[in-house]
């Protein structure tokens, strides 16, 4: 918007010239306007500067109390997410299982002393395990079985460690309700195929711990386990 304004001198006025200090224009409107119009001019003047000083500082405080209240919202969000932080952690380290059950969590067994053909019960997680060592005639047993032939078709190799088929580590847990099965200790009943039998129902498991026979579903359940030496394995 300009201001174009005719006196004994033309004069014309824009917005730049707005930028000029108030003391050096209206020195200047009084030196070059007659007394009469230099009232009006001048007040004109003082009003558009003092309406534009007001709506400048309006906009400047706007945007500093949008800035302050951007500032407060955020600085609350981050304080309410700290305290959050806190009371939480402490709760979920408390939920975190102690030392003695990560103990238990886990078995190491030493089976140096099993001798081939013999098998031992231990606990893990507190239901039985057993870990067998197979003679080269049960091993041939389990593998001369065509995959296809079982209800829960697994190599003697899927359900052992690369290098050591001849260590057979399982759950000695029956799949089918729970039972115990006979087998591992000396002088029990082997089944019909030389490996565990479950007498609660009659489930016959293998040599590789594979069900057979009976109304068993699945094989003997091989947990998580590694050879932590030539004679040591750990459990879970
Ligand atoms: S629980 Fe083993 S056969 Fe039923």
């Amino acid at each position: 918007m300009d201001f174009v304004f005719a006196t004994s001198s033309k004069i014309a006025i824009r917005p730049a010239n707005l930028t000029v200090p108030g003391a050096k224009l209206l020195a200047f409107l009084r030196f070059h306007i007659p007394q009469r119009r230099k009232t009006k001019v001048e007040s004109g003047i003082m009003e558009s500067m003092t309406s534009l000083t007001e709506d400048s500082a309006t906009t400047g405080e706007e945007q500093g109390g949008v800035r302050r209240r951007d500032f407060i919202n955020v600085a609350a969000a981050s304080f309410a997410g700290v305290g959050a932080a806190s009371v939480a952690l402490p709760l979920i380290n408390q939920m975190n299982p102690s030392a003695d059950v990560l103990a238990a969590a886990s078995t190491e067994v030493d089976v140096s002393a099993i001798a081939p053909g013999q098998a031992i019960k231990t606990i893990f997680r507190k239901q039985p395990l057993f870990v067998r060592h197979l003679t080269p005639e049960e091993i041939a047993a389990a593998e001369k079985e065509p995959v296809s032939n079982l209800r829960d078709p697994q190599t003697l190799e899927e359900r052992t460690k690369a290098g050591k088929k001849q260590w057979l580590v399982t759950m000695g847990v029956c799949t089918h309700l729970g039972c115990v099965p006979l087998g591992a200790a000396a002088g029990e009943i082997k089944g019909e195929f030389g490996g565990y039998f479950c007498p609660c129902h009659g489930s016959h498991y293998d040599t590789a711990g594979r069900i057979r026979k009976g109304p068993a579903p699945t094989n003997l359940q091989v947990p998580e386990y590694a050879f932590t030496s030539d004679t040591v394995i750990k459990v879970g």
